[in-house]
This record gives C-alpha cells, sequence and structure tokens, in this order.
C-alpha cells in the first residue's frame, strides 16, 4: 500500500492505484462510519476543490420528508435501507457526469449495488478514526442532529464498526485517518495530495 505524507503530515494511504491527477474534474465519495466526519469533512474538501457538495443523508431527509431518526421509527430500517440505495445509486451516476463531493450515509455501503457502483468512482475515500474517536464525535453531534438511530449504545457501535469496516476496505481507493485532525485539515490534506499530481 503506498503511503504519502500531506504537507501537515496527515497519514492517507492509497489502497488502489490513483487514476488521475485531475482532482477538480473528477468527483470525490466519502464513506466511513458514523462520526468519521464525511459531512464535515465534505464540506472543507468540496470548498477546497471548487466543487458542490452532496449528503447522502441531507437528500433522504428532503425525500422522505423527516428525520431518519423519525423515518426508522414509522417506517423501519429497511425502509429507510430501500430509499437511501436509490438516492445513492442516482447520485453516484450524476457524480460520474459532473463532478461534486458527495458525502454517503454510513451504512450505504451495505448496499451490493452501491459497492458494485463504486468499482467505477476513482476516488473513493474511507474517514477513519478509531472506535472510542467515533463514539465521542457521535456523542459530541447528539443534541444537534438526532439522527443515527444506530448509534444506540458503545457495544452495538462497536460491532456494527467491526462489520462495516471490511465493506469500507473494499471500496476504499484512499484511506485517511482522521483521528486528532480537525475536518479541515483532513480536507486540505486530500486536496494537497490530489493538487499534487500523480504518485
Ligand atoms: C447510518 C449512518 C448515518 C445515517 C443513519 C444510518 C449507519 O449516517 O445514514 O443513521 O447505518 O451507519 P452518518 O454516517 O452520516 O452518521
Amino acid at each position: 500500500m503506498a503511503t504519502t505524507s500531506a504537507p501537515d503530515g496527515i497519514e492517507i494511504a492509497a489502497v488502489a492505484p490513483d487514476s488521475s491527477s485531475a482532482p477538480l474534474t473528477q468527483s470525490v465519495v466519502l464513506v466511513g462510519f458514523m462520526g468519521a466526519g464525511k459531512s464535515a469533512v465534505g464540506r472543507e474538501l468540496a470548498t477546497a476543490l471548487a466543487l458542490p457538495f452532496v449528503d447522502s443523508d441531507e437528500l433522504v431527509v428532503a425525500e422522505a420528508g423527516r428525520s431518519i431518526t423519525a423515518l426508522f421509527a414509522e417506517r423501519g430500517e429497511t425502509d429507510f435501507r430501500v430509499l437511501e440505495e436509490s438516492i445513492v445509486l442516482r447520485e453516484l451516476g450524476r457524480a460520474a457526469r459532473r463532478a461534486c463531493v458527495l458525502a454517503l450515509g454510513g451504512g450505504a455501503v451495505r448496499s451490493d449495488l452501491v459497492r458494485r457502483a463504486l468499482r467505477g468512482v476513482p476516488k473513493v475515500v474511507w474517514l477513519t478514526a478509531p472506535a472510542d474517536e467515533l463514539w465521542t464525535r457521535v456523542g459530541r453531534d447528539a443534541g444537534e442532529a438526532p439522527e443515527r438511530p444506530l448509534a444506540a449504545d458503545r457495544e452495538s457501535f462497536g460491532r456494527l464498526l467491526a462489520v462495516r469496516e471490511p465493506l469500507y476496505q473494499e471500496v476504499a481507493t484512499l484511506i485517511a485517518e482522521t483521528a486528532g485532525r480537525s475536518p479541515a485539515a483532513v480536507a486540505h490534506a486530500l486536496a494537497a495530495d490530489w493538487q499534487d499530481g500523480p504518485r
């Protein structure tokens, strides 16, 4: 696995051959578990790359007309997943035609169809952090956006992370460790890495 150090020392690991040095014309898809910082990093990265930012959770909420927590409670996780999958597949199609930064909800990679579609995306970044840090961040966000019905307790959170990690690994072309880093620092390291050109 090739690794490279961005200007501020953030380790970024390439897990598949980098296909291009043209960051501004290519979409970037962010995957990772709850609390990984996909939305926060995504917004910063989109600004740095001058691309639109798209967040699949926000689209689910807009299209369902209710919060994710309400969707789970009223229609169940299965309905949420059906809607999430269709939105993510649609947005991946759009992202292939028009460059953007697209953040996927943490569970979107459960879908075989989504993972298959991600195989065609040159830049899929897995934002990682240790389980305890992810849990702390989720707790910190809880008051603002109760959109994580699956973050019920630390034990089940850890079990779900273990199930998900191989899925993120499968689709990632790049892994970015976020522990102890601000979203802006991670985003700028990613942007700088691409603007430096091919490795
Ligand atoms: C989920 C993650 C959440 C949201 C929903 C389910 C998951 O998104 O889509 O609560 O299954 O991991 P974030 O990863 O953006 O928190």
